[in-house]
């Protein structure tokens, strides 16, 4: 996998051709599929690090809606999720007065060029891929989008000709094969694209509520981030704990429970000593650490609460972001997109000024 297979420092790993101007910000982009509300593991494992990063980088923040639609979705829901996740984008912090938030769809130039990008991109890398592997498994009919799929974030990236992608582990592969579309580019049609770094953020897989599995929606093993104090604990006291602590005497292992390792990124640090030393101890039980992880993540999520009440009260304003983000992310695709056809051989009016220039004929 290379070096991006682990935490970056953002300024690690950067080459001199892709060094930006002095002052000018590096520019960062990533992407986000419409699964409505997000959840605990999204907001640690990604939001919480693009909202940090908004101090530093020229951030374009992307719900990818043509992505969703290449695997199992009901259409009729789509845009309910769509709204949602933005809702959820702009509660978490992300902020449209310092970033570029929009949705792919709103933005046509990035599916132009992903067929551009096809031209050259091996069938044999695409079909190499472990989430196409995964996702095409247990399908009978496997649609080209899923095959594609990587195409298309590459496209995202480069569009915007980003140099660092905050991701989950999972898609540092897809960011290889970016990278290696971009050379590839790069090297058939002049230099052009930077190789975009990945970058994985430092609370790696959240595990779910179950104490087993990734947390994930579809698992339902998650607590959204706009919800109540009384459905965060409803959700928390379900959650699994070390399994060999059976009775509240048995001495627990903190190393060993989900719920110990959620305190770690949630609970005030100062108060980390003293959880785990009750825990092997068997001086506290696990019902009432629980509560004191539903009473940190209650914390943590209740200015995003009030935000999203607003944002929820004044729907117009989250169509707003979302236009003038698109707007603002389309102009910027477009002038790389016009590069890139004009490059590729598909800028042919050029051919009619020349003919105009060669027989002094007035030009078109
Ligand atoms: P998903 O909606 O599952 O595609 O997740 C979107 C992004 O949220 C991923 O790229 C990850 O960065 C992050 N994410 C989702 N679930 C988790 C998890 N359980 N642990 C860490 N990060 C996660
Ligand atoms: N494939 C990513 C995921 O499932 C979402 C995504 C699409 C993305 N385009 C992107 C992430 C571009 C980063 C950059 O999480």
């Amino acid at each position: 996998m290379g070096a991006e297979g682990r935490v970056m420092e953002p300024t690690e790993g950067r080459t001199e051709s892709q060094e930006t101007a002095p002052g000018t910000r590096e520019r960062v982009f990533s992407g986000m599929q419409p699964s409505g509300e997000a959840h605990l593991g999204n907001y640690l494992g990604a939001l919480q690090h693009w909202e940090r990063m908004q101090d530093d980088y020229e951030c374009f923040f992307c719900i990818v809606d043509e992505h969703a639609i290449t695997g199992e979705y009901t259409p009729d829901e789509l845009p309910q999720r769509t709204f949602d996740l933005a809702v959820s984008f702009l509660a978490v912090g992300l902020d449209p007065e310092r970033s570029t938030i929009f949705v792919q769809s709103d933005v046509p130039e990035h599916t132009e060029l992903s067929w551009l990008f096809n031209a050259v991109t091996p069938v044999g890398d695409l079909e190499r891929m472990t989430q196409y592997k995964d996702k095409s498994a247990h399908l009978e009919s496997v649609p080209a989008g899923l095959l594609n799929y990587p195409v298309l974030q590459a496209a995202d990236i480069l569009i915007y000709r980003a140099h660092v992608v905050p991701v989950g582990e999972d898609q540092l592969q897809h960011l290889e094969l970016t990278r290696e579309i971009a050379r590839r580019w790069n090297a058939r049609y002049g230099p052009l694209f930077p190789e975009p770094r990945g970058v994985v953020g430092q609370a790696g897989r959240i595990v779910g509520l179950d104490g087993a599995q990734k947390m994930s929606k579809s698992l339902g093993n998650t607590v959204g981030v706009l919800a109540e104090p009384e459905e965060i604990w409803d959700r928390v006291r379900t959650a699994k704990t070390d399994p060999q602590r059976v009775r509240k005497s048995d001495p627990g292992r903190p190393e060993m429970c989900n719920v110990y390792s959620l305190h770690e990124h949630l609970t005030d640090p100062d108060a980390l000593y003293d959880i785990r030393d009750q825990c092997r101890g068997a001086t506290r039980g696990c019902v009432e650490c629980k509560r004191i992880l539903a009473d940190s993540i209650a914390e943590r999520f209740a200015p995003f609460r009030e935000r999203a009440e607003g944002y929820r009260s004044r729907p117009q304003d989250v169509v707003d972001v979302l236009e003038s983000g698109a707007r603002r992310a389309r102009s910027l695709a477009r002038d790389t997109l016009d590069e890139v056809r004009e490059r590729m051989g598909l800028g042919w009016r050029g051919a009619a000024r020349s003919a105009s220039t060669r027989t002094g004929s007035v030009s078109p």
